[in-house]
């Protein structure tokens, strides 16, 4: 089944009852929410849904719809057809106030839900949108509610969760194991919203479904590859989350690590979940452990007009997290062997953005040498954002009486070339997980494989407390990342 298409009229006929947990919080009220509505535009929800917010705070329904449409936009209907989609949207969106870990909260859940169908058989799906640490007290709490399906002839049920999945692979195994006790790992939908952005799902495309990259995707022809994610703000009064991850476990365990795995895994057998997953798990099992000498933490310091991380509202004084990370990993296979793989990841930088760029060999032999102001080789940039789009760098003959070669572009930009909208990644992972396909989640042995690289590094960060270096906020990050690059013949 191809990920993130249509319901089937079979599908669109079941009853379906979505229910976020944490539904007054930002993640819900800014992504979970506006996604399940653009679904609902473009019909792509079921004929009879119901989403059911649950939360701690203590609102009205009225109250609950009223933050639901303050974040709705209008992107696949005309105004007039808009607002009567968002009318029925809200209508169909109720309120539950309850605490966590109190049983007469969930009964009063059940009873919301037996709105949808009486008999309790409508498809379920359960949207954990609160932090790591309450995932298992609600997840035994809907068990204990009867409010998890397990077996036919009830309908389905499915859980969502969102990073980070434990802090290392210790705790993550943990967490995977009781999770496991409720909810199967078909029913456990693991959420790296990453692999929901339209160029990232464009990497298989164009490596698949694509003849000319096929011979050259590998040691031979490639000379590096880097990964990049940077972002201007800063924490924006997430303190007490971040200071406890920080960036490696916040962005490169998971947002950057999978990208590495698209790039580097090697063809599925199909396109369908399990063989994805497969092939992303093989090329990561590939990655050995990181090395702290190829490894570079920093921390931003104060800028213009910003203050720094250690002044940030909510910081420990002398805390040691990162907020920047700059790391070299190999693929040791066949393929890979011997091919940097650079990744960084930045807070409070001077730009946003996340690109992959593939950097090829020298022409051995290029017999254009004397003709060119400087060597420079091909270069393939995948952008994800802003400005998506994929360039190929190549050498081209200047126009003009003299045989002189420079660089041009070959150049798709998605804003030029295409005129759909653009889904939000939400979109697409939700859909996936109407349809209960799993490509784009993260299974169990893959979030394994994932800490492994990981895990031993961080330990000996905090172990030793190794104390990041300081850049400037809005600068390009500690010079020690631009010396780590410059090792491998890259930069950044
Ligand atoms: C989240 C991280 O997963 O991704 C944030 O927790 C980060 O720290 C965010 O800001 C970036 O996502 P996007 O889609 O805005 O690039």
């Amino acid at each position: 089944m191809p990920p993130t298409e249509s319901l089937s009229p079979l599908e669109r006929k079941q009853p379906l009852s979505i229910v976020v947990i944490g539904a007054s919080g930002d993640l819900s009220m800014r992504k979970i929410l506006p996604a399940l509505f653009a679904l609902y535009c473009q019909h792509r929800l079921p004929e009879q849904f119901h989403i059911v917010g649950f939360a701690r705070s203590d609102i009205s329904n009225e109250h609950f719809r009223d933050m639901i449409a303050k974040g709705l936009t209008c992107r696949y209907s005309s105004a007039d057809e808009c607002e009567k989609q968002k009318a029925e949207f809200l209508r169909r969106c109720t309120y539950v106030q309850g605490e966590y870990d109190d049983a007469e909260s969930y009964r009063k859940l059940h009873q919301e839900l037996s709105h949808m169908d009486p008999a309790g058989k409508e498809n379920r799906i359960f949207y954990l949108s609160i932090p790591p640490f309450l995932f298992l007290d609600v997840a035994r709490a809907l068990a204990k509610a009867d409010l998890v399906h397990r077996e036919q002839p009830s309908g389905w049920s499915r859980v969502v969760v969102e990073k980070p999945f434990g802090s290392d692979r210790a705790s993550s195994d943990e967490l995977t194991n009781e999770m496991g006790k409720v909810f199967d790992e078909v029913q456990t939908f693991r959420i790296d919203h990453y692999l929901g952005k339209e160029v990232i799902q464009n990497l298989m495309v164009l490596r698949f479904a694509n003849l000319i990259f096929d011979p050259v995707w590998n040691r031979r022809y490639i000379h590096s590859v880097s990964i990049s994610w940077t972002e201007q703000i800063g924490l924006e009064g997430r303190a007490g989350y971040f200071d406890k991850y920080g960036i490696i476990r916040d962005v490169m365990q998971n947002h950057l690590l999978q990208i590495l795995a698209l790039v580097a895994m090697e063809q599925p057998v199909a396109y369908e979940a399990g063989y994805i997953r497969d092939e992303k798990v093989k090329a990561l099992r590939c990655v050995p452990t990181l090395e702290m000498k190829n490894l570079v933490v920093g921390q931003y310091t104060a800028g213009p007009g910003q203050v720094g991380y250690l002044e940030e509202p909510g910081v420990p004084r002398h805390s040691i997290t990162p907020t920047f990370s700059a790391a070299v990993l190999h693929v040791q296979n066949r393929r890979w062997d011997g091919v940097p793989f650079l990744i960084r990841a930045g807070k409070a930088m001077n730009t946003s953005m996340t690109e992959i760029v593939i950097r090829f060999q020298n022409v051995p032999g290029n017999i254009f040498a004397k003709n060119m102001g400087h060597l420079s080789t091909n270069q393939l940039r995948i952008r994800v954002q802003p400005d998506a789009g994929i360039s190929l760098r190549i050498a081209n003959k200047e126009p003009g009486l003299r045989m002189s070669l420079n660089d041009s572009v070959l150049d798709l930009s998605y804003a030029s070339a295409f005129q759909e909208v653009i889904p939000d990644a939400y979109e697409s992972l939700i859909l996936d997980v109407v349809r209960g396909d799993g490509s784009l989640f993260i299974r169990g042995d893959e979030l394994e494989a994932a800490w492994d690289i990981f895990t031993p590094t961080l330990h000996e960060l905090d172990d030793t407390h190794v104390k990041p270096r300081g850049y400037a906020f809005g600068g390009t990050g500690p010079e020690a990342a631009h010396q780590l690059a410059a090792r491998y013949g890259v930069t950044w």
